[in-house]
């Protein structure tokens, strides 16, 4: 199910400032290579990160599930001088993908990528994160933000991929429901999901 009227969605994408050649090339190339291109951010939610990343001026960024490496080079091209992105992917062959682009990116080299689980990664990493981009396996969430929450930064931001599931949040439990429940009664936090493509929520310290 769509969460937007594709006519709205097809409309968006037209009016939003387009990425450059290379994430084009990219997202056609994970298409043809890797499959599953639902889940790689697309144009929009792209150019949404990026424009988060221009305004926030982040020094670290913690990205929780890479694939084949689009919201990173997304992200990577707005980021200030000294600004670097830690990217965690567990699956190799979608890392290897992911990495052959950041080496082709004028701004690859501020992304370091970490494969395994997002969990170990997390643990080893060390300091505070100013920008935390959530997209990994929905049921690991909670998990995440629990990891992530107490090392964000006072100005910290956290942004959760894929809150509405498809619009099944609304009838039906899919494990996003959960984390977005569980976000929604924590009073450390203030949170607002955005229909931005298959939702995205923004989570700052309350
Ligand atoms: C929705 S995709 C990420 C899309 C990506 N952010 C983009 O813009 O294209 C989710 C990714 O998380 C990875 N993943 C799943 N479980 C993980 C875990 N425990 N640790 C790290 N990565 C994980 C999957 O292999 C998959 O590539």
């Amino acid at each position: 199910m769509d969460v937007i009227d594709p006519r709205i969605e097809e409309y968006v994408e037209r009016l939003t400032t387009p990425h450059d050649p290379l994430l084009a090339e990219l997202s056609a190339e994970t298409a043809a290579e890797l499959g599953h291109t639902p889940m790689l951010t697309g144009p929009v939610a792209g150019r949404f990160l990026e424009l988060l990343v221009w305004f926030g001026r982040p020094q670290r960024v913690l990205e929780i599930g890479t694939f084949s490496g689009h919201s990173a080079l997304a992200m990577a091209a707005a980021l200030p001088e000294g600004g670097r992105i830690d990217a965690c992917e567990i699956d190799p062959e979608r890392a290897a993908f992911a990495q052959r682009y950041f080496d082709r990116s004028p701004h690859g080299s501020k992304i370091t990528l970490h494969i395994g689980p997002a969990g170990e990664t997390i643990e080893r990493l060390e300091g505070e994160f100013d920008l935390v981009f959530i997209d990994a396996d929905k049921e690991g969430y909670v998990g995440y933000y629990e990891a992530v929450l107490p090392r964000l930064a006072e100005r910290g931001l956290i942004v959760a991929d894929n809150a509405l599931a498809g619009g099944r949040v609304v009838d039906d439990s899919p494990p996003i429901a959960e984390f977005n429940e569980h976000v929604a009664a924590d009073p450390r936090t203030v949170q607002v999901i955005l229909s931005v493509r298959d939702g995205m929520t923004l989570i700052r310290r309350a």
